[in-house]
């Protein structure tokens, strides 16, 4: 797993398509965080690709996470199929005639991540009516269709940064893709206007590029982009890097982690080697991802404080009735 902030998911519609195998382990091998499938159906744009079946065979192949990227007509038609072929996120076009929140509520139900997508001359007011059943907003750089194409500065300055609050309402997970055109020349300026993941095609299959080469690059002049416009000159908080919130005996522990659930924030509690309870256990440690860790620590505080005394009552409460238990001698 990639250190850094931005992700790169492998585009591979400029692949040779005769063995579309081989792309996705090539770009899998390459570094890619995940692969972007460009489904494309003649009719929404003026090209032809792959459907569910071709991506269901494409799943057996790697274990990287698959955005489905559906430039058809009618996405909700084909829906199960995409759901079926194991489609990680699934992301459709705000410009289709077809009702969208019942496909996004769908797609949500299914346990994935829902996106929209816009294309350039559309307007991201578009998806406001959207907006609490989006976990994914993907602005596109080109017009959709092809592979190839130049990236548009002026849609990435008008889009990328404003699309973040179209997400405010996800504490973590939210993600702003940037699809069209990205390449190491345009990747810094796509970091430092705030994206998350950016969808990279030609440029990796380019002749005499290394693509583990390309990926790592991108990669980091996104993040650099990112430190330089948006952070201050502080390097950006690693995506997966994991902080402790709190400490606390399991029961409460459990109890605090699903408060903390609920609010949309992956939690992970692991048995720490801090205080040792009277019933022979240690307390149990909360993680929260690095990134989210301001919202957990403005939520959720008090809730710290109070499960903290909780604690302190439980621990005088047990001993009082059972005294204290020497945690298990290990031989
Ligand atoms: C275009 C597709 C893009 C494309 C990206 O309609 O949605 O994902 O494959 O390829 P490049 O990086 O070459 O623009
Ligand atoms: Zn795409």
């Amino acid at each position: 797993m990639a250190d850094g902030r931005a992700r790169v998911a492998a585009s591979i519609l400029d692949s040779d398509l005769s063995n579309l195998a081989y792309a996705v382990r090539r770009v899998e091998a390459a570094g890619a965080d995940r692969i972007h499938l460009d489904v494309m159906d003649a009719h929404f744009v003026p090209n032809l690709t792959f459907g569910p079946r071709t991506i269901k065979a494409l799943r057996r192949r790697t274990e990287l996470p698959f955005d489905a990227h559906l430039m058809v007509s009618e996405p909700g038609r084909f829906l199960d199929e995409y759901l079926d072929a194991g489609c990680d996120s699934i992301t459709i076009h705000v410009e289709i005639d077809e009702d969208i929140a019942p496909t996004l509520e769908r797609i949500r139900a299914a346990g994935r991540a829902a996106g929209l997508s816009v294309k350039p001359r559309t307007p991201l007011s578009a998806l406001e009516p959207y907006r609490q059943l989006l976990d994914i907003v993907m602005v596109m750089t080109v017009e959709p269709g092809f592979g190839g194409q130049t990236f548009m500065k002026d849609v990435a300055q008008e889009k990328l940064l404003a699309a973040r609050d179209l997400l405010s309402h996800k504490p973590y997970g939210g993600e702003v893709h940037v699809d069209g055109g990205v390449n190491r020349e345009t990747a810094e300026l796509a970091g430092g206007l705030g994206v998350d993941v950016l969808v990279v095609g030609s440029a990796l299959f380019a002749k005499g590029h290394d693509m583990g080469r390309e990926i790592r690059l991108i990669r980091a002049l996104a993040d650099e982009g990112y430190q330089y416009t948006l952070n201050g000159g502080v390097p950006p908080i690693p995506r997966d890097r994991m902080v402790t919130f709190a400490s606390l005996p399991k029961h409460l522990a459990r109890q605090l982690m699903g408060e903390i659930e609920a609010s949309g924030v992956p939690v992970v509690t692991l048995r720490g080697n801090g205080q040792i309870n009277p019933d022979g256990v240690r307390d149990y440690d909360l993680l929260v991802p690095a990134s989210a860790e301001a919202f957990v620590v403005e939520r959720f505080t008090d809730a710290r404080s109070a499960s903290e005394r909780e604690a302190e009552a439980w621990r005088v409460e047990f001993i009082a009735e059972h005294g204290v238990i020497p945690p298990p001698s290990h031989p």
